[in-house]
């Protein structure tokens, strides 16, 4: 229990801090708040004197100018209400849009191994559902809390003032028409929760379906599909009729609690009034303040379980906003020249993935590339050859050795700078719905029309991008069109020729290239390398024969390093290779 309310304690700090630079803001919402809460409650003698100096003495002037006072103060009320409710729901928009930014903004610069035990879609859901919650309690939950806090007390300390017997029963009353609300209340809230929870299971059924639409026709598996998808639909609609029923029993509860409470009241007061005990204008006075001390008792109830499931979410977020950055530029790290030489040595390097400790993707590995020198990987799959890219790339750091660019160890650098050199061809690059213009500006995002256009002339993608709808204005990715495997290589690589770096790494693709596009990388791999320092991961034959070594790489070790020449002799899994023609895809 103590270490949830410290807990508690550290969320709310953090929140603070992001509210903090509007403080001026939320002190004028404060003092709405207050004069609003103070406007109602005076509304309460409105109606007293309403009742006692205008219905009771029959006086059409003093009814006259007692309804002017009531509206005055509701115009107040109205008046201060705008105030409050655009201040601070402008306090939660802004600070739900300032903490969405700040989790982007850390997240995105993470490790990529955190993405392997934090799943992007969660991490998804919490900047965008999460930072919701937090945004109603702050746009909301809080200022009704403090609100009805408010005039919980105010109202209170009126009752006491007007009656003191009708007070105690008040005091009794209330607890007991509250408890059976509260109690039915939470039932249904909690019935809510698993309504939304089965829509997402039927959300996610229907995206996970119809994104791999072509597998599911392609194996006539839609009936298995539709069943399944009915089942899940109606599973939530049992859940839903259970919460109708739950809700509709709440409405009807609450209606004769309420009134049997407000009318007894009257019942009892009503008595007094008729012997002259209180006047008929204090009882009024009285009902009213009884019905807001009770239905701000109900709020506050209400607002503590929103806090609550707040301080959750925020605690989610405040987890991913303080996630440490495994790879950081060092505290005092030290700047590559100008002009770096584009010289890479792997020195002894053993490293495991995070998710796999036991088993070393690379181990004791030891490599040396000269500035402008290329250097062919290639080895069955699985052997380590795209670790060795991630390594040079920092996306992750070895647990023993050292890589060394130029004479830098790259831990040493700001993996921006090392990125600033290094341009990468994956095998399957990725392509985002954008236009071809802004697929191949990510090289180089200030990069002219006129430097695209000589990117993909060099690429030897002018000659698919015209035949494009739209030219270099078409959509590609996810919501346009899907380009061929050859394709997009060859956007990936315009990318890099505008990158124009010290290193290129290539991840050479295999079958997805039939013979035409295979010529085409290859004319435009061929002119890329040029005067660049070059790692190629290699399947083909041809590209093997025109490097200048080759490293033959098993289950993370080098079995050998050479020349073609050398390698078919010396190596017998180089030579089995080379026989099948570095076809298998990895
Ligand atoms: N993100 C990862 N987490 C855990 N293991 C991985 C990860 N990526 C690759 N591996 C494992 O590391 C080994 C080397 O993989 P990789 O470098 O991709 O091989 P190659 O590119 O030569 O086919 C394989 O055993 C693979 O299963
Ligand atoms: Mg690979």
């Amino acid at each position: 229990m103590e270490r949830t309310s410290s807990k508690n304690i550290r969320v709310l700090l953090s929140v603070l801090q992001f509210i903090s630079p509007y403080k001026l803001r939320v002190i004028f919402a404060g003092i709405a708040l207050i004069f609003t809460a103070g406007v109602s409650l005076s509304i309460g003698q409105g109606f007293r004197m309403l009742v006692d100096e205008g219905f009771v003495l029959g006086s059409v002037d003093n009814l006259a100018k007692i309804v002017g006072i009531i509206f005055v103060m509701v115009s107040l009320l109205a008046f201060g209400t705008f105030t409050r409710y655009y201040l601070v729901s402008w306090i939660g928009e802004r600070v739900t849009a300032d903490l969405r930014k700040a989790v982007f903004n850390h997240v995105i610069e993470l490790h990529p191994s955190f993405f392997e035990t934090n799943l992007s879609s969660e991490i998804q859901s919490r900047i965008t559902t999460d930072t919701t919650l937090l945004q109603t309690v702050i746009g909301s939950s809080v200022s009704m809390a403090l609100r009805n806090g408010l005039m919980f007390c105010g109202g209170l300390v009126w009752l006491f003032i007007t009656n003191v017997k009708l007070t105690f029963l008040v005091m009794i009353s209330v607890p007991l028409v509250i408890t059976p609300i509260l109690i039915f209340g939470r039932k249904v809230r909690t019935l809510s929760k698993i309504t939304q929870d089965e829509i997402a299971n039927v959300g996610s059924y229907v995206g996970e379906s119809l994104h791999n639409i072509k597998t599911v026709q392609g194996f006539n598996h839609q009936e298995t599909d539709v069943l399944q998808f009915s089942q899940q639909v109606e599973v939530s609609f049992v859940v839903a009729v259970r919460r109708i029923r739950q809700r509709a029993w709440l409405i009807g509860i609450v209606m004769i609690l309420v009134f049997s409470a407000i009318v007894f009241m009257i019942w009892v007061g009503g008595q007094d009034v008729i012997n002259g005990s209180i006047t008929a204008g204090e009882l009024a006075a009285f009902v009213f303040y009884a019905v807001v001390v009770g239905s701000s008792v109900a709020t506050i109830s209400e607002v503590i379980g929103d806090l609550q499931r707040a301080a959750g979410a925020t605690e989610r977020l405040m987890d991913l906003l303080y996630a440490e950055n495994l790879i950081q530029p060092p505290a005092n790290g030290q700047s590559l020249q100008e002009d770096v030489q584009g010289m890479l040595s792997f020195n002894n390097v053993t490293f495991a993935y995070p998710s796999r400790l036991q088993v070393p993707a690379v181990s004791q590995l030891n490599l040396h590339v000269n500035p402008g020198e290329k250097l062919a990987l290639v080895g069955p799959s699985g052997a380590g050859k795209t670790t060795i890219f991630e390594l040079l790339l920092r996306f992750y750091d070895p647990q023993e050795g050292q890589i060394l660019f130029d004479t830098f160890d790259i831990r040493t650098l700001d993996p921006k700078e090392l990125r600033k050199h290094i341009a990468i061809v994956p095998q399957q690059p990725a392509l985002f719905s954008n236009s071809v213009w802004e697929n191949i500006r990510y090289g180089k995002p200030d990069a002219s029309d006129d430097e695209i256009k000589a990117a993909a002339e060099a690429a030897f993608a002018v000659e698919f991008i015209n035949k494009l709808p739209e030219g270099y204005g078409t959509y590609l990715g996810e919501s346009g069109i899907r380009l061929s495997g050859g394709q997009r290589q060859r956007i990936a690589i315009a990318r890099a020729v505008l990158k124009n770096p010290k290193i290129l790494l290539l991840d050479e693709a295999t079958s997805a290239l039939d013979a035409e596009s295979e010529y085409m990388v290859q004319l435009a791999l061929e002119q890329l390398i040029k005067n660049r320092t070059t790692l190629i991961i290699a399947h083909r034959l041809a590209t093997v024969k025109n490097v200048d070594t080759i490293a033959v790489l098993e289950d993370g070790k080098i079995m050998a390093v050479g020349t073609h020449q050398q390698l078919q002799k010396s190596s017998p899994l180089y030579a089995r290779l080379a026989e099948l023609q570095f076809k298998e895809a990895n």
